[in-house]
């Protein structure tokens, strides 16, 4: 089927070049990202898991169109990410960081942030942000008021209205819930279903969070140095992982959840 999968790489590579130091003459290389190849299906949830310094955020940002890669080629939909303007980008893939200040301009207003981004829309602006607002579970009375006036929680649900103000269809999250509060990292996560639901779209999520991760994720992905070195349905990884890497991440939250 034409269009089946919505986001696509192949054999994508991107090393770091590590630092001159005083003891090594040579500059060698970090591969941060080691010939991958992901395919997430319109509609799916990707789970994506592994230490940190494994790539996952380099993988995120390479395929949100953030940052350049050395080889290899990122597909949205039948076409060449290479191939889109930044417009016609953000109306195919906005990102979703750890800390939601990142992506919120602490001087501006909420209700400025978000019309910004829906500005080419030709709709009342701030009724828009409003009905966007209110998508995330947020009051009207949040656009008059500015990023540090929120808690964690409440910030990463305005991040995410913002991301949706440019109607995207595939939304990357990055740690999404990694710095809030353990009560409120499942209504985030919820909220990512919810919206998958009402406006049918598609999520790569990164999490170290295994058990959160295998509760929202049709299939995972398993990255360790760069590779992908397990992938497969989300049951199917937490019940029976082939990788002896995969076996530890998981034995590792069991034994904290004792
Ligand atoms: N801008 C950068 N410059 C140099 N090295 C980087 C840069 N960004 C990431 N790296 C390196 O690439 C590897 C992967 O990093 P990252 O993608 O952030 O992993 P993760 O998100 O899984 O923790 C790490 O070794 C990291 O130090
Ligand atoms: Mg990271």
């Amino acid at each position: 089927m034409l269009n089946d999968f919505i986001l696509k790489t192949v054999n994508l590579n991107k090393s770091f070049r590590a630092e001159k130091n005083f003891f090594s003459s040579k500059t060698s290389g970090i591969k941060a990202v080691d010939n991958v190849s992901i395919k997430l299906k319109n509609g799916d949830v990707m789970g994506i898991a592994g230490e940190s310094g494994s790539g996952k955020t380099t993988l995120a940002k390479i395929v949100s169109g953030l940052l350049d890669y050395d080889s290899g080629e990122v597909f949205i939909n039948d076409r060449e990410l290479k191939n889109y303007s930044r417009y016609e980008l953000s109306k195919k893939v906005q990102m979703i960081f750890q800390d939601p200040f990142s992506s919120l301009n602490p001087k501006l207003s909420i209700g400025t942030a978000i019309t910004e981004a829906i500005k080419t829309q030709n709709q009342n602006l701030s009724e828009k942000a409003i009905e966007i607002l209110n998508m995330v579970g947020m009051a009207p009375d949040t656009m008059q008021k500015y990023p540090h006036q929120f808690s964690g929680g409440q910030r990463q649900r305005i991040a995410i209205a913002r991301a949706l103000a440019s109607k995207p269809e595939i939304i990357i999250a990055d740690e999404p819930v990694s710095s809030l509060d353990i009560s409120v990292q499942a209504q985030i996560m919820n909220l990512f279903l919810d919206l998958k639901k009402t406006l049918g779209l598609s999520y790569i999520i990164i999490s170290h969070d295994l058990n959160l991760l295998s509760a929202v994720s049709d299939n995972i992905a398993i990255m360790q140095n760069g590779k992908i070195i397990e992938y497969g349905q989300s049951e199917k990884i937490m019940d029976s992982p082939e990788n002896p890497y995969t076996q530890r991440l998981i034995s590792s939250i069991l034994t904290i959840n004792v």
